[in-house]
């Protein structure tokens, strides 16, 4: 870990931290990640896709928000046992553990919430967040054709019962 994740808190947004999260995820689908293509990066569908029903968590080192998760159920009403979260972080903060420390912070938070699965949609083949996925043991449970073009998208799966705290105190940064 290095000073600037040792310096990080993980604390509720605020609408002005809605407002940073906003200008990270346009950079990120500008480049041409974390959705399907063609979707537009508005303030609608961000709203829609990272805000509404979901609780959101920024990164501070500082006063400067330099990333964020949401947690939100991901079948509501019908399997509201299984939480689901999508990450950002600014790309001039990345590669640094701070997406690590949002992982194991929202899996934390869900366990708490009662949650007892987590589960990442449709996650693109080249997305960075697979490896820390996968080395905070989610496992791809299936794939939906032709979700990023011709390219599937990826569901990603792992319980928080149990040996779920061990997994998440063994991430870097905690
Ligand atoms: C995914 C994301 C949140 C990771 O944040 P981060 O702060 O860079 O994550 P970390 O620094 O904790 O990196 C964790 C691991 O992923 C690796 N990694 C990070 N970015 C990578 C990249 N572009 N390519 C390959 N590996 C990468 C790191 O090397 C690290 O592994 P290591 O510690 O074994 O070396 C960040 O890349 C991001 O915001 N991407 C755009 C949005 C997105 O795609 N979100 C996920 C879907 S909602």
């Amino acid at each position: 870990m290095n000073d600037e994740a040792a310096d990080l808190v993980i604390v509720p947004a605020t609408e002005s931290d809605h407002a940073v999260l906003f200008e990270i995820y346009r950079d990120v689908v500008a480049a041409g990640g974390a959705q399907p293509a063609g979707v537009k990066a508005d303030r609608e569908v961000f709203h829609e896709g990272w805000i509404r029903r979901r609780r959101v968590y920024v990164a501070r080192v500082g006063d400067t928000t330099i990333g964020g998760y949401f947690l939100r159920t991901n079948f509501p009403a019908f399997a509201a046992h299984i939480a689901q979260g999508g990450y950002l972080v600014a790309e001039s903060a990345r590669r640094r553990g701070v997406g690590s420390r949002l992982l194991a912070h929202s899996l934390e938070q869900a366990a708490r919430l009662g949650y007892t699965a987590m589960m990442f949609n449709l996650v693109q083949q080249g997305n960075p967040s697979r490896r820390l996925y996968e080395r905070a043991g989610f496992k791809i449970i299936g794939t939906i054709p032709n979700v990023h073009g011709d390219e599937p998208g990826l569901i990603y799966w792992r319980s928080l019962e149990s040996g779920s705290k061990a997994m998440v105190s063994a991430m870097p940064g905690e």
